[in-house]
């Protein structure tokens, strides 16, 4: 059933992937976002209309939740900036949207949080991300919260980056090598995303697990036992890497094979500690922290969604090998003085 869907972050990289799955799949879908002109890929998308406001202003809220059967969260930072702390980013954002769905009468939010969210976890980026699940999840809402890995795609930031440090430097120094991740495609994530939205017609399958935190029977969007309210779900690809491995796959796909140097703790932190006082910083002392809990999961993908999750090297060369082909023609380019 089509939905009115409003969505938060959906400028952002899950953001276009989905805005553009659930444009597709027929939903309306309005996107909020500070910079109306960053988002000007969303504005041919039919049913999409993409609005500029701050998504912590009650009245913009209150406006752009008036008609919506849901409302998405895919707001978040790696880095605290100015006024724009962790906490407000990721805890008065879904407390403002929770209040603003409310009064609204929207009766489903969907959030997305990551995977080792913790309030015991050692960096300040995953604590947040917990309380911000906890706005969600005691919303009184009809809630699903996703918990990614992280998430790999055309126009990942992660896999792009390494890319374009093997391009620029002979030798990667590497924070935190050891770390593990077990990367899942964005497109896996946006169809979950979107499949929770329409929710499934008729009573739970027997071997899915009872939903938590939800009445049972609860109608939304004309769905009924949408056996996702109530759930978290963590979401990571099918094979776990160390990020030296992630590294060193990418630079050999992205046509640059490059040394990696890893760094132990002091140095590591160092590095965070200069990075910091760039703009925009590639890493800091709360992304090591991060880095101390393996972004792993610990059992197989949902199967409330029936997917099966794709792996990285059936998509990063898509995205990471016309790279290398470009370094081979500059590389001619230069060679025949052109
Ligand atoms: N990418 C990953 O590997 C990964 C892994 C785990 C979890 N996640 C989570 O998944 C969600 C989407 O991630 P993504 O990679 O798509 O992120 P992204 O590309 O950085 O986009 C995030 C969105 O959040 C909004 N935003 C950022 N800072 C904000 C601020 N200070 N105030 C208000 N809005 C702000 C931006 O909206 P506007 O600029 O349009 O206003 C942007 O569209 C996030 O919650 C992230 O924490 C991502």
């Amino acid at each position: 059933m089509a939905q009115r869907v409003l969505v938060l972050g959906g400028s952002g990289f899950l953001g276009r992937h989905l805005v553009a799955k659930l444009s597709a799949d027929g939903h309306d879908v309005i996107v909020l976002t500070r910079r109306r002109n960053r988002a000007r890929d969303l504005f041919l998308l039919p049913t999409v209309r993409v609005v500029e406001g701050d998504p912590h202003d009650s009245a913009t809220l209150a406006r752009w939740t008036a008609n919506a059967t849901a409302a998405i969260n895919l707001i978040g930072t790696l880095h605290e900036h100015g006024r724009d702390t962790f906490e407000r980013v990721h805890v008065d954002v879904p407390l403002a949207l929770v209040a603003a769905c409310r009064n609204a009468g929207v009766s489903r939010i969907l959030h997305v949080s990551a995977l080792a969210a913790s309030s015991e976890a050692a960096s300040a980026y995953l604590r947040s991300k917990a309380a911000g699940e906890a706005v969600i999840a005691e919303s009184g809402l009809g809630w699903t919260i996703f918990r990614p890995s992280v998430i790999f795609g055309r126009g990942d930031s992660f896999l792009n980056l390494f890319a374009k440090l093997a391009q620029m430097f002979p030798v990667i120094p590497l924070a935190c090598a050891g770390a593990r991740f077990q990367p899942v495609f964005v497109g896996d994530v946006a169809e979950c995303i979107a499949r929770a939205l329409i929710g499934r017609e008729g009573p739970p399958r027997p071997t899915d697990p009872a939903p938590r935190g939800a009445a049972s029977g609860s109608s939304v969007g004309g769905s009924v036992n949408d056996d996702t309210i109530g759930q978290r779900y963590p979401l990571c690809g099918p094979k776990a890497y160390t990020l030296e491995e992630l590294v060193n796959y990418v630079a050999e796909t992205s046509g640059h094979p490059r040394p990696v140097l890893p760094l132990g703790p002091a140095l590591a932190n160092l590095q965070a500690r200069v990075m910091e006082l760039l703009p925009g910083p590639l890493l800091t002392r709360d992304n090591l922290a991060s880095m101390q809990h393996d972004s792993v999961c610990d059992g197989p993908f949902p199967r409330a969604f029936d997917i099966t999750p794709t792996p990285v090297e059936a998509i990063a060369p898509e995205y990471l090998a016309p790279l290398a082909l470009r370094s081979r023609f500059d590389t001619f380019r230069s060679q025949s003085g052109r």
